[in-house]
């Protein structure tokens, strides 16, 4: 194989090209490019279907969908939420001038840990804001009842859980609302994009509003809104994605398999695997570098780049661990032990539909070693 060229934790999914072809013709004809156009339309009530949810909201992307949700939901004062995330989780409630307050994670499921939330719940809370992280989904039971016994609005960060099925139902219908990110990077794309689903049309409607400046109607405005909107390119992208999704999941579900064959037997590197859904969505493939492995996570990290095997350390640093959190009570390392522990062992492999068998296999012989 080609060594000259890295291979990338993932490659954008993309159908062909003269597929997408007589939409751009049709959006050069219409003149419609975006504003709730034809193909916003039709996406939307196709997606709809598809995640088994009643109310979407389109997004031009999912920190836009997070900063919408805790508007719409008038969250105030302190939210709960985690530090094992990507940036935007936070920085969506410091946009709305809330504050955050992190609680440390479970070790099975990376997700926010439901029995360290009520003891940060004060008097100034009003939300939680969790992240289905890496596609597992969050403890939605326990979640769900603290969330009622403190009279708690709960956000869902479903950034990385597109797709993915669970009971046969769908938990994007969990709590007040959830947000979807289409970024280039995730298991569906459309090129950049998001959305929120929600549970009811005025819900609905005051989030289409929102991402649109608060205009109601031609003439009036009655919340300082945002230009949220999904645009007609993206739209007509995602209509065609949906087409093939199935079979991007697949085929990431084929490529995670080849990995716990090879790295399971691995003394030292952990697989971290789904569970508890009847279809994962692959969108990660996360492992962990113990001890025993002889090489830390880092020194593990740089030999793989310069290997050209682009890994990342998904979520390293702590979000708590920026500079503009950092100084927060809820951020002190010890207050997040298995948050600061997977930070400095998780590593996420090559996972994408083309990944090739023989750059797959190059990546497992550098594990291997
Ligand atoms: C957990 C999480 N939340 C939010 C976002 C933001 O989504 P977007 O890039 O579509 O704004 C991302 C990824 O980018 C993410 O991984």
């Amino acid at each position: 194989m080609n060594r000259d060229k890295p291979i990338f934790v993932t490659r954008p999914h993309l159908p062909p090209l003269k597929r997408f072809l007589p939409y751009l013709e049709e959006i050069w004809q219409n003149r419609v490019l975006t504003n709730g156009g034809k193909f916003h339309e039709l996406f939307e009530k196709e997606l709809a279907e598809y995640l088994n949810v009643e109310f979407v909201s389109l997004f031009a992307n999912g920190t836009l969908g997070l900063l919408t949700s805790l508007q719409a939901l008038e969250v105030e004062g302190e939210v709960i939420t985690t530090p094992f995330s990507f940036a935007a989780t936070a920085h969506a409630l410091v946009w709305n001038r809330l504050q955050p307050v992190f609680v440390d994670i479970e070790e099975s499921t990376l997700n926010i840990d439901p029995g360290r939330i009520e003891e940060a719940i004060t008097q100034r809370t009003s939300a939680i804001l969790a992240v289905h992280v890496y596609g597992q989904p969050c403890n939605t039971v326990e979640i769900e009842r603290i969330a009622t016994k403190h009279n708690l609005k709960v956000i869902y960060d479903a950034a990385h859980a597109f797709g993915v099925r669970c009971n046969g139902d769908s938990f994007l219908n969990k709590g007040d609302l959830s947000v979807l990110s289409f970024h280039a990077t995730k298991v569906f794309n459309t090129f950049e994009g998001g959305a929120v689903v929600s549970h009811n049309a005025h819900t609905k409607k005051r989030i289409d509003n929102l991402k649109n400046f608060g205009f109601i109607d031609e003439t009036n405005v009655v919340a300082a809104g945002i230009n949220g909107k999904m645009n007609e390119f993206s739209a007509a992208l995602g209509i065609l994605q949906l087409e093939g999704i199935d079979s991007v999941i697949e085929r990431r579900r084929l490529i995670a398999e080849k990995y716990y064959k090879f790295l399971d037997p691995i003394v030292g590197i952990k697989c971290l695997k789904p569970s508890n859904v009847d279809r994962p969505n692959f969108t990660y493939f996360p492992i962990i570098i113990e001890d025993a492995y002889g090489e830390s996570r880092d020194e593990l990290y740089w030999r793989l780049r310069r290997e050209g095997v682009i890994v990342r350390r998904y979520f390293y640093p702590l979000i708590s661990s920026f500079p503009m959190y950092r100084n927060l009570s809820s951020a002190l390392t010890e207050m997040l032990p298995v948050a600061s522990e997977v930070s400095e062992r998780v590593l996420c492999l090559p996972i994408f539909p083309d990944l090739r068998a023989d750059e797959q296999d190059l990546i497992i012989g550098l594990l291997t070693k």
